[in-house]
């Protein structure tokens, strides 16, 4: 049984579903999406980029706090395992979902799978650090995306034995979807946006931001917003709003801090508009995890408007630079890039878009060798 829920795990499985079928022999697979996620543009475009098949069950759970929508999961996760008695467990990633549906394969005697393991940020107050540690501790066979992560996992006395390099599933994706990638230009036009926006000689930079972090206090969200405003006068600047996001602005009354000349604001994007938006990109703001890996392999420089990251590889091999929530930190950062500046880093070990038939090849060993 192979989990989704949220739309960060979409790209990671899309690769991973695929290599399990053309697997010889095959290795049949259920998808489940826990409907954590349910928006069309969250989750069905992202299905429909990825070409990712029509999940074979849907537990519906939606929004809730982390308790309510975890324990959901979890409640109706469990007789879905009863019905199907499946081999194994797949999950990936940090969300809410990942965590539940360990718990209840775990606790079943169903081993747990699970693919991006070992990243830390040693920082407890974000949710998905307690997801992922969590996760570990009890899933059973632990595949990673870049080396330091098994020191992590054997600093918490994770056995080397349960733990296999299989390189980056999120990097697998977005090579194969490279080509067939959006036209930032259309994107722009397809909502309303003017896409003379891009044309300036500078480029355009392109921004995320939903961590609660980030957005769900209202003095934070107003300094970001208030520095990415000033910085759009020199750099036009693409917002791809989370729902999130988008209802903090309006309940803080922030609208007015938006320099809608020089900044396009569009609802979450598909697959392939986000991935032609940030190819094309000067710089990526974010606080997303995905896209410090995204921009590392497409060679774009990446300001992380975090304090902290889970993804230390995209920082020393890659194209990523911590510029915290410092406002000036992230003017400098800017700066530096339109000076010709900015990080251009390598392509990391096994982000080479055969990391998903590691995964395959290994999992179908693991299973005939009697798994755990
Ligand atoms: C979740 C993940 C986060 C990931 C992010 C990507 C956890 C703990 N967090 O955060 O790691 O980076 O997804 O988006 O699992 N909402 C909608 N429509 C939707 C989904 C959510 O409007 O389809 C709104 C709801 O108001 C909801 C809020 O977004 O309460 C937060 O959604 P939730 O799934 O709790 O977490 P994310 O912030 O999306």
């Amino acid at each position: 049984m192979c989990i989704v829920g949220a739309r960060p795990n979409f790209m990671k499985m899309a690769p991973i579903l695929r290599a399990l079928a053309a697997h010889q022999p095959p290795l049949p697979a259920l998808l489940v999406h826990t409907g954590q996620h349910y928006d069309a543009s969250m989750s069905d475009q992202l299905f429909a980029d990825l070409q990712l098949p029509r999940p074979d069950l849907n537990l519906e759970v939606g929004s809730g706090s982390h308790a309510v929508q975890t324990a959901e999961v979890m409640k109706r996760f469990e007789p879905a395992v009863d019905e199907h008695r499946p081999s194994c467990i797949l999950v990936v990633g940090d969300v809410n979902s990942t965590l539940a549906c360990t718990l209840v394969g775990v606790k079943k005697g169903v081993p747990v799978v699970h693919v991006e393991a070992g990243l830390r940020s040693y920082d407890r107050k974000m949710p998905e650090e307690i997801n992922r540690v969590l996760t570990d501790q009890v899933a059973d066979r632990l595949y990673t995306t870049e080396r330091s992560a098994a020191a992590n996992l054997q600093r918490e006395g994770i056995a080397p034995e349960r733990i296999c390099f299989a390189g980056n599933v999120m990097i697998d994706s977005l090579l194969s979807h490279r080509e067939s990638a959006r036209v930032p230009a259309a994107t722009l036009q397809a909502h309303g946006a003017n896409p003379a926006l891009l044309q300036r000689p500078q480029g355009y930079g392109v921004v995320t931001l939903h961590r609660p972090s980030n957005v769900d206090d209202a003095d934070t969200l107003r300094a970001l917003l208030q520095v990415l405003a000033e910085i759009a006068y020199q750099l036009p600047l693409v917002f791809a709003l989370h729902p999130r996001t988008r209802a903090n602005i309006e309940r803080f009354g922030l609208n007015s801090l938006i320099n809608a000349e020089h900044m396009a604001m569009l609802p979450p994007q598909g697959y392939l508009e986000m991935v032609g938006l940030m190819a094309g990109a000067t710089v990526v703001l974010t606080d997303s995890g995905g896209l410090q890996e995204e921009t590392t392999a497409l060679g774009v420089p990446c300001l992380t408007l975090r304090e902290n990251t889970e993804r230390p590889i995209t920082i020393e091999q890659g194209t990523n630079t911590l510029v915290g929530r410092d406002v000036q930190a992230i003017r400098d950062g800017v700066a530096q890039i339109l000076a010709g500046q900015g990080k251009r880093g390598r392509v990391p070990e096994y982000w080479d878009g055969h990391a998903a038939e590691r995964i395959a090849a290994d999992l179908y060993a693991w299973l005939r060798a009697g798994a755990p």
